[in-house]
């Protein structure tokens, strides 16, 4: 049971597809938590095509927060995702409602904590990355970050100083996301190239992917598509990744051991 946040650099890697693939094939009830800063909820717009009564989602989390309700209140602003074991908190609406967010996030990431008691896991779509400045405390308490990145060169040189700061914040526990790899680099020369560990590669397949962002029907056999593999495949070696981060470094224990 644990967090993971994604995110990516710049341009539109397919985080928000990633992270709903992905909680549909996760083996346990996930809560996804729209948390880009970019107004307007994708993922209501997207896969839901804006067609669902909207909950208030973080905006109403936003006011509880003032209150002090915000872990009661969290349940109730959970969208249920039909026929799934995922429920969605959607993001803000409009640029205003985001200046008042930066109170939200820690008693938010303790409000979730608290959800994994009962068996849930949470992946958050941080969408794009702030380039200077703190990350949000959502992201830096996630258990791993992951950044989203394609494996052009457009894509992946903007991602670097994001890569480079991101590793220092976080020593252990930050990896990178492929999305459409060897297109044309490979898998491991993008992560040469931005010095994290690729922890996952998710195929390059806009059919398949237009299912999560534009709530498009699934294609026939779609259980069996390459990219549904690669998602599969992706969500065990992050569920891995965050297991390992999370053990204790025994190197850290003997150096501390010895002193
Ligand atoms: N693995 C993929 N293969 C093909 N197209 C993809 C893939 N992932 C995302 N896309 C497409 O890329 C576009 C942007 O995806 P989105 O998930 O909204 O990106 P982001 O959240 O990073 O802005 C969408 O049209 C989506 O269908
Ligand atoms: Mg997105």
């Amino acid at each position: 049971m644990a967090v993971f946040a994604y995110g990516s650099a710049s341009g539109s890697p397919g985080v928000t597809t990633t992270v709903l693939a992905l909680g549909f094939e996760w083996p346990r009830p996930v809560v996804v938590v729209e948390a880009d800063p970019v107004a307007g909820s994708a993922i209501l717009a997207g896969f839901f095509r804006g067609v669902v009564e909207p909950t208030g989602g973080l905006v109403e989390l936003m006011v509880a927060q003032r209150q002090d309700h915000l872990a009661e209140r969290l349940p109730s602003v959970l969208l249920p995702i039909p026929d799934s074991q995922v429920k969605v908190l959607p993001g803000i609406q409009t640029r205003a409602q985001g200046a008042g967010l930066e109170s939200v996030w820690s008693p938010l990431l303790s409000a979730l904590r608290a959800l994994e008691d009962t068996g849930t896991d949470v992946l958050i779509d941080a969408g794009r990355l702030p380039w200077a400045g703190p990350l949000n405390p959502l992201v830096l308490g996630a258990d791993v970050v992951l950044l989203a990145t394609g494996s052009s060169l457009p894509a992946v040189a903007p991602a670097r100083a994001l890569a480079a700061d991101l590793a220092d914040q976080r020593p252990s526990g930050a990896g990178l996301l492929v999305i459409g790899p060897d297109r044309p680099y490979s898998t491991s020369e993008v992560s040469k190239g931005l010095g994290l560990p690729a922890v996952g590669r998710v195929e390059w397949d806009p059919r398949a992917a237009a299912v999560y962002s534009r709530g498009e029907p699934p294609a026939r056999r779609a259980e069996r598509s390459a990219f549904l593999r690669s998602i599969r495949a992706t969500g065990e070696a992050v569920r891995d990744f965050a297991d390992a981060a999370r053990r204790p470094n025994p190197h850290a224990l003997s150096i501390g051991g010895v002193r």
